[in-house]
């Protein structure tokens, strides 16, 4: 259908990765960095009309247009099939087709899925070569007849002989993200960039296999995994939903600002979890590698991600230095002099914009994490204690408060706010839902999604389940200075976690949940004056007022749909609210 020009079977071999990196060189879409600097890595900038997810372009394609829900968007199967096959006829004209066979989880692990992409993009084959395990091991598992998720993947510009490549082919005004959830398919047609491009993370990882969790009674999550050994060497793992370019790689691998506490990282961005038979959840990191936002990295706010990056990266839309090497903003205080921008033009300080685009990305082994926990490739997955919900909400809501139990939790998960980051084409910096950091990702009904985290309730036992926190690291003062320092300081939110999991450390009961108090965080050792101590942990009535009003009116979009528990639960709360 896509008749490309050649057909090309990945192995995973690092000598085909030499290759594939080698010809993209040579077509300009890769400049090789300084092997000095930065070994075996390379700096690619995309097209300026392709440089994040495209969530208005991503559909859900279910039979039913009720099992896609208020959140998704909808499309007839059979229409959308007629509109695909038209746009992936000739697609690949001029091009290599690459078969990537690949593995989210351990090969081999009885938890983890099969999916094989076409792609006519060298780029993302050499990507999903970091991000996941690819290559023959997993045709090998395969075998005659194994199950997989197939993925079909065109940037959308074939190359006729007259014309000559870009270094960033794609189709910048006809994009298609779509999923058909009762046959297990992806078809991605014209971007070449991340969640878009990259069919095992966002597309298989989270919406297909959200549906297949939802079949088969287990949990597919935007969530990072991390394991906290406190000073006595006891162990939590805990998990965390937060949306796009709201923290979670930050805090999967953050170094601790409090003595004797590790923070080690089994996974920053997608979490699979089941029960044990000893009816424990436990969670696996789908992925091999990590697709991290660069703007705002740097040694102090995450040292153990620029030791990831020393090498065997791929750098996308950061700026060049004249030593070939990468910088963003906020890599260093003062910018270099010179640079080369994401948009391969020349800038210097002076500038008006941005040298490196704001979801400018690294692709790095997660091997390559220096606190990567050792067990975080175990097929068993590590036991849950604790999940936190957070989002970047500037007001209204406290740093960290607990929920009472399992259902207000879910209750939590499912009102989650956050305002709008660079990671999705749109408006930055605008409030909305985001229920458990999902919306973007849940591959059916977000109203029989609530109801499944309620069943996974019901199926568990209080003691074992996961204890249930919201977090916000991005409140802010009436100056619009955040109130709180965030990063390696966020480590002392995770003690208060990890004691309250323990039952050892206190918490005040308030309207909207159970909250530490300042001095249990050590707020006072970090300089932070007692007023805006005040504002970090305060539950104001009227701001509450507003926020009710705002969930009611989210909670419509579900109708009869919305589970009756989480109406309940917004009723007590408003009770609650009211009485103060
Ligand atoms: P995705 O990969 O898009 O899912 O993002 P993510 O949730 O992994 O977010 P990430 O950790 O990459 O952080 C996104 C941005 O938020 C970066 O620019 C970080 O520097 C910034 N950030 C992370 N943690 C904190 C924090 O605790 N405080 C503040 N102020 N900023 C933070
Ligand atoms: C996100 O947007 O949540 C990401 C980046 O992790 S992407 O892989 O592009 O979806
Ligand atoms: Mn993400």
């Amino acid at each position: 259908m896509t008749t490309p020009k050649n057909i090309y079977w990945c192995d995973g071999s690092d000598k085909e990765y030499d290759q594939l990196t080698q010809q993209m060189v040579k077509s300009g879409m890769l400049v090789p960095l300084s092997s000095q600097l930065r070994p075996n890595s390379y700096w690619a900038h995309s097209d300026p009309q392709d440089v994040a997810r495209v969530e208005e372009r991503t559909f859900i394609c279910s039979i039913e247009q009720r099992d896609a829900g208020p959140t998704n968007n909808w499309c007839d199967p059979g229409e959308m099939r007629n509109e695909l096959t038209g746009l992936f006829n000739g697609s690949m004209k001029g091009r290599t087709m690459y078969v990537v066979p690949f593995s989210m989880g351990p090969l081999g692990s009885p938890i983890a899925h099969i999916g094989v992409q076409l792609t006519d993009s060298p780029y993302v084959a050499a990507n999903m070569k970091i991000m996941t395990r690819m290559g023959q091991p997993v045709l090998d598992i395969l075998g005659q007849s194994g199950y997989f998720v197939p993925c079909l993947h065109s940037v959308g510009a074939p190359l006729d002989d007259a014309l000559e490549d870009t270094s960033w082919p794609c189709n910048p005004t006809n994009k298609y993200i779509v999923h058909f959830p009762e046959t297990r398919e992806i078809w991605s047609y014209g971007s070449g960039y991340g969640g878009n491009a990259l069919l095992g993370k966002k597309c298989f990882a989270l919406r297909i296999a959200s549906v297949m969790a939802h079949d088969d009674g287990w949990l597919a999550e935007h969530m990072l995994i991390l394991k906290l050994t406190s000073p006595q060497g006891s162990v939590r793992y805990i998990t965390g939903a937060f949306p796009s370019a709201c923290g979670k790689t930050n805090l999967s691998m953050l170094t601790p600002t409090i003595k004797g506490w590790k923070i080690e990282t089994v996974g920053e961005d997608i979490c699979w979890m089941k029960f044990d038979n000893e009816g424990y959840l436990r969670a696996i990191n789908p992925e091999a590698g990590y697709f991290g936002v660069a703007p705002g990295t740097n040694g102090k706010t995450n040292l153990n991600a620029m030791r990831t990056l020393w090498g065997n990266c791929i750098f996308t839309n950061t700026a060049l230095t004249d030593e070939r090497d990468v910088w963003w903003e906020g890599m260093s205080d003062d910018p270099p002099s010179h640079l080369i921008d994401w948009k391969n033009n020349d800038w210097t300080p002076a500038a008006s914009t941005p040298a490196a685009h704001p979801n400018a990305r690294f692709t790095a082994p997660a091997c390559q994490n220096p606190v990567i926990a050792p067990e975080w490739e175990d097929p068993k997955g590590v036991p849950i204690s604790a999940i936190l919900f957070g989002g970047r909400r500037s007001t209204t809501v406290p740093l960290v408060y607990q929920a009472f139990n399992w259902t207000h939790g879910v209750f939590l998960g499912s009102t989650m706010g956050s305002e709008t980051t660079a990671a999705a084409a749109g408006q930055v910096g605008q409030l909305r839902r985001d229920p458990f950091a999902m919306l973007p990702f849940c591959g059916y009904n977000m109203a029989d999604y609530f109801n499944h985290w309620l069943s996974i309730g019901e199926r568990g036992h209080a003691e074992k389940l996961p204890k249930i926190f919201s977090v916000n690291w991005f409140r802010k003062n009436q100056e619009g200075k955040w109130l709180w320092p965030g990063y390696g300081e966020n480590s002392r939110v995770l003690k208060w976690v990890f004691e309250r999991c323990d039952n050892t450390a206190e918490a005040v009961e308030t309207p909207i949940g159970l909250i530490p108090n300042a001095q249990s965080l050590g707020i006072s050792e970090i300089g932070i004056q007692e007023e805006d101590a005040k504002e970090l942990l305060k539950v104001d009535a009227k701001e509450w007022d507003t926020e009710i009003e705002l969930i009611s009116r989210h909670y419509e979009r579900f109708g009869d749909l919305l589970p009756y528990q989480l109406d309940n639960e917004l009723a007590e709360l408003k009770k609650r609210i009211d009485s103060i």
